[in-house]
């Protein structure tokens, strides 16, 4: 039986490339044959609608996560191979408030998701989290191996970053997650030409020179179209800068983890 790695794809800032980061590492993923369950943990569903799911209530974790209850009739099929997704909807949103009432608030996730994660069904579980650090980020986090970190090049990245390294600290160190790892920080919307782009990622490299991934995704229209059309980006335009960016992502992640990545063609 194989064991499934959880990562989380968190970064409390908005709108930095999270939600297209596990969309399409997930599905790179599953067409390299691997078996992938997404979980939309964001209250706007984005990961959802971008693997052409319709939003509904009701399917959402959010009563699994109070309940401990078997989140199996939960996971549909996506339009992308060997990806499942649990789905969200607006409704996870007061899921916070809830979950905070319990006295084990941090390990909610954890205990729902954990007969899944033991199963081996799956090779890797890709949580898309919201963009705060909030409730369901923390939960999320707890119940990761590690978290991949998708960051803009803009001023102010690194102070974003230590706030990110001090809570995988603090969750390390409380005992409610010891082996939790920054798996690698990923470079999004990169452009090359400017000049704050590549110090932003020279200063981040000098802060974590074994941490930035060497693949940086550039901005690219394709990456952004995919969404609305409800797929992933190799299932939109396999051929496009966007798609050959997450495929070499991909495969550079699966170096790191050790994980053989004969199985991700690059076009
Ligand atoms: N490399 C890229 N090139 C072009 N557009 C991109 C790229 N990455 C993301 N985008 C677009 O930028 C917007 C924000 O990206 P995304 O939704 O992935 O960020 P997010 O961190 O998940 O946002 P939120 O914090 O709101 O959940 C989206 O419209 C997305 O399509
Ligand atoms: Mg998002």
């Amino acid at each position: 039986m194989i064991e499934t790695k959880t990562i989380s794809i968190a970064n409390q800032k908005g709108g930095v490339g999270k939600t297209t980061t596990a969309v399409n590492l997930a599905a790179c993923l599953g067409d390299a044959g691997y078996k992938v369950l997404v979980i939309d943990l964001d209250p706007q569903a984005n990961a959802t609608s971008g693997l052409g799911i319709v939003q509904q209530q009701g399917t959402s974790l959010y009563s699994a996560l109070l309940n401990a209850g078997d989140i199996t009739p939960l996971i549909q099929k996506t339009v992308a191979e060997n990806v499942d997704i649990i789905p969200s909807e607006v409704d996870l949103a007061g899921s916070e408030i809830d979950i905070a009432r319990t006295d084990d608030y941090l390990h909610c996730f954890r205990k729902a998701v954990a007969p899944v994660a033991q199963s081996g069904i799956y090779s890797f579980i890709v949580i898309d989290c919201p963009p705060s650090l909030g409730i369901l980020t923390m939960n999320a986090v707890t119940a990761s191996d590690s978290l991949i970190v998708p960051m803009q090049c803009e001023y102010y990245a690194l102070e974003g970053l230590s706030v990110i390294t001090r809570l995988i600290s603090q969750i390390r160190d409380s005992g409610a997650n010891p082996k939790l790892e920054l798996e690698g920080i990923l470079m999004t919307m990169f452009d090359g030409r400017t000049n704050l782009a590549q110090e932003v990622v020279k200063e981040v490299k000098e802060h974590f020179p074994d941490k930035v991934y060497e693949t940086m995704i550039p901005r690219n229209i394709r990456l952004s179209e995919a969404p609305s059309f409800g797929k992933p980006v190799i299932m939109h335009d396999r051929n496009s800068v966007g798609a050959k960016a997450y495929l070499h992502f991909t495969a550079e992640f699966l170096t790191r983890t050790g994980i053989p990545t004969d199985c991700v063609t690059v076009p």
